[in-house]
């Protein structure tokens, strides 16, 4: 069940996608942590953000809308309270980072890649619930060049460029993550979306996740991998159980991450490893 993808070792294909999992240790008395193949935690900024105002997240049909605006207490918080835990879990650690702009994200991954424990490096340009940063960058061929390069100096650790679909043409972004330096691609982020909020005249506007989104990530996985024969690929987008799973291999993923599945029933992600 092990593999590796370019740097990054993992016992098995299986992580968590960032965000839906906190920085792991809140599911420490549910879930094996030991047992994934990686652990993936939310997005660390170099500062601390109070994220977006309510409401910011709604189950819709088929799915969930979020729009947090990537709710963290910063680099120095993750490393002085969540780092000396995680590192004694015996399984990889790929951390998802994120700035406003290329120097933040620079700043947060030189931050990291000084300590020990760190396996990689999530690069999210594709969070769609920001003005700055993530995916204004990640929708760019040139800004995603910037920013990838920018963390690849900064930083020696596997990089992982999490793609979004909120594009025409996503192997354009894909081909200029690798080119700058992206060992690895993570696809895909959330589908941009506007929910109506039942009983109210108000809207949820944010990222859709879950089973909605399952047909889109499977074609995009289809087409980077038609595109890139070589890069490994991460896949993701309405991972509900083990038949979801094998369906993303069968589209091109080397590894899969398991997220909005998390929030139904947690174990899902060992009964998914069980079964592969
Ligand atoms: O709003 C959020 O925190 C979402 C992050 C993401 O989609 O990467």
């Amino acid at each position: 069940m092990g593999i590796r993808l370019a740097g990054l070792e993992m016992k098995n294909p299986v992580t968590v996608a960032s965000g839906t999992f906190g920085f792991g240790l809140e599911f420490a008395e549910l879930v094996p942590l030991e047992k994934l193949g990686a652990i993936t935690t939310k997005t660390v900024t170099i500062k601390p953000r109070k994220g977006n105002p309510q409401p910011r997240l709604m189950e819709v049909e088929n799915g969930l809308v979020n729009s947090i605006g990537l709710q963290n207490n910063g680099v120095e918080y993750f490393i002085e309270n969540y780092l000396p835990k995680l590192k004694e879990i015996k399984t990889s650690l790929i951390v998802n980072i994120a700035g406003e702009n290329i120097e933040e994200y620079e700043q947060v991954a030189r931050v990291l890649s000084g300590h020990s424990g760190i396996s990689a490096i999530e690069v999210n340009i594709s969070c769609p619930n920001v003005k700055k940063g993530c995916m204004v960058f990640g929708k760019d061929p040139a800004m995603t060049k910037e920013v990838i390069s920018g963390v690849r100096k900064a930083c020696r650790l596997p990089l992982i460029a999490k793609l979004t679909p909120n594009v025409e043409d996503i192997t354009v972004i894909a081909k200029a993550a690798v080119e700058a330096g992206a060992d690895i691609l993570s696809m895909i982020n959330t589908v941009q979306h506007t929910a109506a909020i039942p009983g109210k005249k108000q809207t949820i506007t944010g990222g859709l996740s879950g089973p909605a989104i399952k047909p889109t990530a499977l074609k995009l996985i289809k087409q980077v991998r038609t595109k890139l024969p070589d890069i490994p690929i991460i896949g993701m987008g309405g991972i509900m159980g083990p038949d979801d799973a094998k369906e993303f291999f069968s589209a091109g993923a080397n590894a899969i991450a398991v997220g909005t599945a998390n929030f139904v029933n947690p174990k899902i992600v060992i009964e998914i490893i069980k079964s592969l």
